[in-house]
């Protein structure tokens, strides 16, 4: 019997079709994007083998974080330093991994336009026990003229980005990204070595009943947060309280559950941590642009993340991201209970 195939719209299609939405645009966004697309099918490759070869372990270096560096990582980030890098259409990458930026000097088309920011490898703690990890980019116009890229071409705002996304590498490996217009998300088929659309135009429910958030460090949390906590615990049938605590303790694998299924991630400011743990530019800035493009919100508690100035590479910045309502409702917790000293 012929069954019809269902239309399939692949990564690189729909990376084309997409074009059009740039009136100027001559293809590099698309060329930059369709490259991350194939570094992350590598290392998805990788990550799957992972445990089958010895590329398990501490790789005996330590990150510019202080955290140990599993050979994953190292694996990933050069994966997508080379795939950047040779490109041509990025002139600096900053990663997770490296403390400086890495400057690109443009052999093919002399001065390319763009930056990315990078996390290469996240969840990298979940490595070893085969749970989802992910990569998370970013990418902006650069500010410098032409070259190689700097340091100061990082320092902009959340609000330039003019793309960002996303791969989960899971149950199924999917890549969801936004240039600003919706988002959507591609599943990979492994069977034809591509990603597929299968999630167009997504949109994060608005009230979730999930919460996500780290509470082995309850007694640390500031008494905000500890009050939000308690609020999703509480009993209520008309909001469906109490919620659900997911926590995977892999950004993006908690993100992507809840942009589908709906509710909010929080990585506080603690008395241990005032700034939280996740960076800026390669973590938060990126899942904030996707999570304001699905009708969600990202905030520090009290502030906009798209709005925060960068000052360095690696900064770090507390993230409420998810549901709208129920960030609102950690902002409201943070303000009254929390309130930031101007
Ligand atoms: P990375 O593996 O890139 O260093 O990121 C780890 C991050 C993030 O993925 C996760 O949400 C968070 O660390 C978990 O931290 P805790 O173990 O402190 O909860
Ligand atoms: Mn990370
Ligand atoms: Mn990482």
């Amino acid at each position: 019997m012929n069954i019809p195939r269902k239309h399939i719209t692949t990564l690189g299609q729909f990376i084309i079709e997409r074009q059009a939405e740039f009136p100027y645009a001559k293809g590099e966004l698309s060329r930059l994007l369709r490259d991350i697309g194939i570094a992350s099918k590598v290392v998805n490759r990788e990550v799957n083998k992972a445990g089958l070869v010895d590329i398990l372990g501490d790789a005996g270096s330590v990150n510019v974080q202080g955290e140990s560096v599993k050979k994953l990582d190292v694996f990933a980030n050069e994966q997508f330093i080379a795939a950047l890098s040779s490109g041509g259409e990025c002139c600096a990458i900053a990663s997770e991994e490296n403390e400086e930026i890495i400057p690109i000097q443009n052999k093919v088309s002399g001065d390319a336009k763009y930056i990315v920011a990078i996390d290469p490898l996240d969840g990298s703690s979940n490595i070893d026990v085969n749970v989802s990890i992910g990569t998370i980019f970013s990418i902006y116009r650069r500010k410098s003229g032409s070259g190689p890229g700097r340091e100061e071409d990082f320092f902009q705002e959340g609000t330039q980005q003019v793309a960002a996304g996303y791969v989960t590498y899971g149950s199924s490996t999917m890549l969801v990204y936004t240039t600003g217009h919706g988002v959507n998300g591609f599943t990979l088929d492994p069977s034809i070595g591509e990603f597929c659309l299968s999630h167009q135009a997504m949109q994060i429910p608005k009230h979730g009943k999930i919460y996500s958030i780290n509470e082995g460090n309850y007694s640390r949390f500031p008494e905000g947060v500890k009050k939000f906590v308690r609020y999703c615990q509480e009993e209520e049938t008309s909001s469906g309280r109490p919620f659900s605590s997911r926590y995977i303790g892999s950004l993006v694998a908690d993100f992507h559950r809840n942009l589908i299924k709906g509710g909010i991630f929080i990585y506080p400011p603690t008395a241990k941590t005032p700034r939280g743990k996740l960076r800026l530019l390669y973590e938060c800035n990126p899942l904030a642009f996707i999570a304001e493009q699905a009708g969600g919100k990202a905030s520090d508690g009290s502030k906009r993340i798209l709005s925060l100035h960068p000052a360095a590479l690696h900064e770090r910045t507390p993230l409420f991201i998810g549901s709208e309502e129920l960030v609102k409702k950690a902002e409201e917790c943070m303000q009254k209970y929390s309130p930031v000293a101007v």
